[in-house]
């Protein structure tokens, strides 16, 4: 899609010395390889309600930062490339299964019926692809500011330990209705309680279950099939694992995130907001550690699959959505929408939307325009106030200044399209074409009645209703003649103001300079673009 491509080479962030002006190609973060073993399974639970959302959509599928929470948990996932990627799925199970297989095409997507709880979630896994031998990782598909490398520094804590199982935790300040963390007196993780079934004491721990773990694969198999239902919600708990094992003589552990705000799970859409504006935060702060300028991080939302370029720079109020990539020292902002579009190079684009589109090096877009798909500015073009373009393709330097329709267009380099100039694409049953050459200068308010075409050096004049082929050179006209009718003000509009100054305005040319002049109309004084 990137026409306007910039010659620069392509280089991560970690490389020096960094070539001035290039696309930074990875952010920081992701440029971090993953700790060994590599995972046999990772396995998401996803199958539940999520009734609190309130939707009609699953709880996994909202999105946040250009993909569905279960997208960025497959994706941070993804980096530790496990063999095999599970994902557990109940409510909405065929968009949750699409949507898995969209960011993890090879998963295998477990059905839960009934959500009986997260052990006999994991449980259904076993029972449906066998045992795992190796390291398994749990997690949620309602966690996603979980990062790959925390989920690495779990999987290497527990391979470097030879635990059975290793659980993510975090100490923080409201534990809330976390399962806690019960440690004996030693300090060593002696088991997990759910809050529902927790003591005054017990709910006093600071220490909480993230729902995250590493689990040795032929010991979970063994242990979940353990696990009773003997609670205060009659659920198959997956954390009651943990003192199973550890029963079974097995050694048992626990990592503390380093980032507690990580495992900040999703059940609200209060949650949700507070999780995407922590996404988008992290997101900010690490392109603008790898020399993006963003003016206000506030009001500023990019999404995970973004790339920018050194120096770019992006002013308050802007969204630059999907795989839009902005190229090195171009200015986006104050207040635009950009969605999978491409900006090259030193191009500056302002209080605009802008859908599948893209803009060459050093065009200047805005402010208020609309560039939907299929719409291609190329180098140093402009468009201006007021102006739509779709499916349509601009020559270098050409210029779209004010007011305009340009709907299924080829404009040659170097044209000049006048003020209020509207391409009539659509005839009410088929669109078409209109194709304008190099260096056209079309007057204001000419209607280009496709399909047209305007040859290269050719003018229309303004107010035009071109439907016409213009030769090369030519210029078209295709307006009413006008015509002057004299006096005609004094005759039918006797007595007003507008009579009164005619005839004052008549009286003094004609005391200057004698009788005035009739009125000459110049056939080819019409076109006026600007
Ligand atoms: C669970 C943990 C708790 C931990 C908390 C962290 C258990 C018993 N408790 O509690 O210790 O502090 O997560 O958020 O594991 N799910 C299924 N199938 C089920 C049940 C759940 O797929 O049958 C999925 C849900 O969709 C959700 C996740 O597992 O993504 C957690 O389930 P949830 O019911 O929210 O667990 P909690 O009670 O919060
Ligand atoms: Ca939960």
């Amino acid at each position: 899609m990137n026409t306007f491509a910039d010659a620069s080479p392509i280089l991560s962030v970690g490389d020096t010395p960094e070539a001035p002006g290039t696309q930074i190609s990875a952010l920081p973060e992701e440029t971090c390889r993953v700790s060994e073993p590599r995972p046999v399974a990772v396995i998401v639970l996803a199958a539940g309600e999520g009734t609190r959302m309130k939707s009609r959509i699953p709880k996994v599928l909202h999105p946040l930062c250009g993909r569905s929470m279960l997208g960025h948990v497959l994706a941070a996932a993804g980096e530790l490339d496990p063999h095999r990627m599970v994902v557990v799925a109940g409510h909405g199970r065929d968009e949750v299964g699409a949507e898995a297989t969209r960011y993890a095409p090879d998963a295998a997507v477990v059905v839960q019926d009934r959500q009986a709880g997260t052990g006999h979630a994991v449980r259904m896994v076993i029972e449906a692809l066998g045992i795992m031998p190796g390291v398994v990782l749990v997690t949620y598909g309602d966690m996603p500011l979980l990062r790959a490398q925390t989920l690495a520094a779990l999987v290497g804590e527990h391979a470097a330990a030879g635990n059975a199982v290793t659980v993510l935790t975090a100490r923080v300040a409201d534990p809330g209705a976390y399962g806690r963390i019960v440690r004996d007196e030693r300090g060593a993780l002696a088991e997990i309680v759910e809050y529902a079934d927790a003591t005054p004491e017990q709910r006093a721990i600071d220490e909480i279950n993230s729902g995250c773990y590493a689990f040795d694969g032929a010991l979970l198999a063994d242990a979940v099939k353990r696990v009773a239902t003997s609670n205060a919600q009659g659920q198959e708990y997956l954390t009651d694992v943990v003192a199973i094992l550890r029963g079974d003589g097995h050694r048992v552990g626990a990592v503390l995130a380093a980032d507690p705000g990580e495992i900040q799970g999703v059940n609200d859409r209060v949650q949700l907001a507070q999780v995407r504006r922590a996404y988008n935060d992290r997101l900010l702060e690490a392109w603008m550690r790898a020399g993006v300028t963003i003016m206000d991080p506030a009001s500023t939302w990019i999404d995970a699959d973004v790339t920018l370029g050194q120096d770019a720079e992006i002013l308050p109020g802007t969204l630059l959505e999907g795989h839009t990539s902005i190229g090195p020292g171009a200015t986006i902002g104050p207040h635009c929408r950009l969605t999978d579009t491409s900006v090259a190079r030193d191009a500056s684009v302002s209080f605009t939307v802008c859908v599948q589109a893209e803009i060459g090096p050093g065009a200047t877009v805005g402010p208020y325009a609309y560039l939907r798909p299929g719409t291609r500015i190329g180098a140093g073009a402009h468009i201006g106030c007021h102006v739509e373009l779709k499916n349509a393709v601009v020559g270098a330097g050409a210029k779209v200044p004010h007011l305009s329709y340009v709907g299924d267009a080829d404009i040659g380099e170097g044209a000049n399209i006048g003020a209020a100039t509207i391409f009539s694409n659509y005839d009410g049953a088929a669109k078409h074409r209109t194709t304008i050459g190099a260096d056209v200068f079309t007057g204001s308010d000419t209607i280009l009645v496709a399909p047209v075409t305007v040859g290269d050096g050719a003018y229309t004049a303004a107010g035009s209703v071109i439907t016409e082929d213009v030769p090369p050179g030519a210029l078209g006209v295709a307006r009413g003649r006008q015509h002057n009718s004299e006096g005609w003000v004094e005759r039918r509009r006797p007595g007003t103001r507008a009579a009164a100054r005619a005839r004052q305005t008549a009286e003094a040319a004609s005391a200057a300079s004698g009788p005035p002049d009739g009125p000459a109309l110049d056939e080819d004084e019409g076109a006026q673009g600007r």
